[in-house]
């Protein structure tokens, strides 16, 4: 084995560039492998000319920057790749074999893929068809079981409270209530953590299906203890009991749905019940860009070099994590089997109830 593959995809997120230096650094720099950059996810396996062998010079200072110095696409699995005919025709096509053709062609003895629940799920098929797979966690949303944490939470986490923190100043002035719509998908990991950092008042998440007269009971108790504001924290995938998630529309019939509109919702429903004054702000992708936080970047080094090691030493079909504050390696199977969602008996959980956050049930 001389050559050793990266790859980042899905959404991107703060600490991949790091991921990769540390997976260069560890593979060439000790081992002596070559590290060929895949560009834009499996796409660059797909599509001509998205090869490139790494240098020193790519990786170099890249370890506070945002994004992915690889490019990556969320919409291109190759087992079932989505098109869009001149007629509108959505056609679905398996390019599995196009994608083991070309590593072989490259020669590459580990392809090291740095994504989410998607993006592993599609490694461990790839491994199951005999391509040397080593995973890496990557997600703000934090919903990969096996690991405690993926790189990326933390800085959109941060992102968030200080937006909320911001936010706070400005509700307080008018006498608003302030409802913040953050990512996550269906876990509400971001929502919790940022709501409690944040002080939030209210935090909905997808996990626990709210009823607006909880919300609403919230907002009138606060404001008759002339509260100077109210914050509320609303996940993208949280939805009211008795209805369904919200979606955006779009046209693209090859796009994943996205989530999003739950935070106007709530906002229109507070403002239509109490009276009182409310503006929504959506955070949207400012929580996937920025500069890694300085744990994102220590994670980030740690998973890339492990991975890196792991595809010296054969081990594929893993996936690099931390459990309990320890280190560990983990099968890409177990960790892809499921989405980690935030348990009722999470401790934030029920330190955000103690302390009197409403989370609307
Ligand atoms: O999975 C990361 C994430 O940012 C989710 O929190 C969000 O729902 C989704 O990606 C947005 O995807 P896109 O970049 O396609 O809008």
């Amino acid at each position: 084995m001389k050559k050793i593959a990266i790859s980042t995809g899905g959404g991107d997120c703060p600490g991949l560039n790091a991921v990769i230096r540390a997976v260069y650094k560890t593979a060439k720099n000790k081992y002596g492998y070559d590290v060929i950059g895949i560009e834009d996810g499996f796409d660059g396996l797909l599509k001509p000319n998205r090869i490139k062998y790494l240098t020193s010079k790519d990786i170099s200072g890249i370890i506070c920057e945002g994004g992915t110095i690889l490019g990556t696409t969320n919409r291109g699995n190759p087992f079932e790749y989505k098109t869009v005919d001149k007629n509108g025709n959505l056609k679905v096509h398996n390019y599995s074999k196009r994608v083991i053709k070309k590593l072989k062609e490259l020669e590459v003895g580990a392809l090291v893929l740095i994504g989410g629940d998607g993006t592993l799920k599609i490694g461990k098929e790839f491994f199951e068809l005999g391509v040397p797979v080593v995973g890496v966690p990557k997600t703000i949303d934090n919903d990969l079981m096996s690991t405690d944490v993926t790189f990326g939470f933390d800085t959109a986490v941060n992102t968030a409270t200080s937006a909320i923190d911001k936010l706070r100043t400005t509700a307080e002035s008018h006498h608003r209530v302030m409802v913040v719509e953050v990512m996550g998908r269906d876990a509400g990991w971001i929502a919790l953590e940022a709501g409690v950092a944040g002080g939030a008042d209210v935090i909905l998440i997808p996990e626990i299906p709210y009823d607006i007269n909880e919300v609403c009971k919230k907002v009138i108790e606060r404001q008759k203890r002339d509260c100077k504001s109210t914050i509320v924290v609303v996940s993208e995938g949280a939805y009211p009991k008795g209805a369904g998630k919200i979606y955006l529309y779009t046209k693209d019939k090859a796009a994943n749905k996205r989530l999003g509109g739950v935070g106007a919702k709530v906002g229109e429903d507070i403002e239509k019940r109490t009276g009182f004054e409310t503006r929504v702000t959506v955070l949207g992708h400012i929580q996937r860009g920025g500069s890694p936080s300085a744990r994102d970047r220590v994670l980030s080094t740690v998973f890339g070099s492990m991975a890196a090691e792991l595809a010296h030493n054969r081990e594929f079909g893993k996936m690099v994590a931390i459990q309990g504050g320890e280190y560990k390696i983990v099968s890409l199977a177990e960790a892809t089997d499921k989405q980690k969602l935030v348990s009722l008996d999470d401790e934030i959980v029920k330190t955000a109830r103690r302390v009197g956050i409403e989370l609307g049930d």
